[in-house]
């Protein structure tokens, strides 16, 4: 039977979020924002282990406590130039524990409103799905094409078009395959599902909801602590 594994590439400097630190790092809820991350893929009782890529040069991975998320994280300071380099260097690290036909699910540190019922869909919608697949919600607003000054130049029709979230799962070697055939042709992929497809795939979109959201902006960041502060009421 095929086994989950979990790559989290959390090597960015989140520059567009402007703070001092890597973005990762950022107080959220009393825990730094990639704690939450981690935390919803430790917790899932489909995955085995979770593969954390840090910057080689990394400086503050260190200077927290992450014994409360268990046995399950393995961190490795290897990350790349690009969101694909360090997820190719977390499929790396991850060769001597995964099959061939292990299933990875790839999740951006940035995304810290992960919860169970997603994690759930996500693995339920893609079953057995050779393609694999990914979350993401279908787009809801009227989309505009701007031109260089900012005014409006076309409104694009949103039909069929949805918004690529995180995890993104596939198994093991044809992810890794498809990511360094994308690198080598020199496709700018941005996720997972761009280098499966580039390789002939058709990842499966699996409906989620806008509270998976990628922490870009600072704005974002409140709006993460209000969606977990919700949760924690309930
Ligand atoms: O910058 P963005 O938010 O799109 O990054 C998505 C994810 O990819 C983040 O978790 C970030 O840390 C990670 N990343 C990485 N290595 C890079 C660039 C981004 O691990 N060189």
């Amino acid at each position: 039977m095929s086994r989950y594994f979990a790559i989290v590439p959390a090597a960015g400097s989140g520059s567009r979020f402007g703070a001092e630190q890597p973005k990762q790092y950022l107080p959220l809820a009393g825990r730094p924002l990639i704690y939450h991350t981690l935390l919803a893929l430790c917790r899932s009782s489909h995955i085995e282990r979770v593969f954390v890529v840090l910057a080689p040069d990394d400086m503050h991975w260190r200077h927290h406590d992450w014994r409360d998320l268990g046995p399950k994280l393995e961190t490795v300071y290897n990350g790349g130039a690009t969101r694909a380099d360090s997820v190719i260097a977390g499929l790396q690290a991850a060769a001597t524990a995964a099959a061939d036909d292990d299933w990875v699910l790839v999740h951006d540190a940035a995304r810290p409103c992960l919860s169970q019922p997603m994690l759930d869909a996500l693995v339920a919608g893609v079953g057995a799905d050779g393609d694999g697949g990914l979350l993401a919600v279908p787009v809801a607003d009227t989309l505009k094409r701007a031109a260089a000054d900012d005014r409006v130049i076309a409104t694009e029709p949103r039909d069929g078009l949805w918004q690529a979230q995180t995890p993104q799962m596939f198994h093991y070697t044809p992810l890794l395959t498809a990511l360094l055939a994308a690198r080598d042709a020199g496709h700018g992929v941005t996720d997972e599902a761009g280098a499966i497809e580039a390789a002939g795939g058709r990842p499966k979109l699996v409906r989620c909801d806008p509270t998976n959201l990628k922490v870009t902006f600072p704005a974002d960041l409140a709006l993460a602590e209000l969606i977990l502060f919700a949760r924690r009421e309930r």
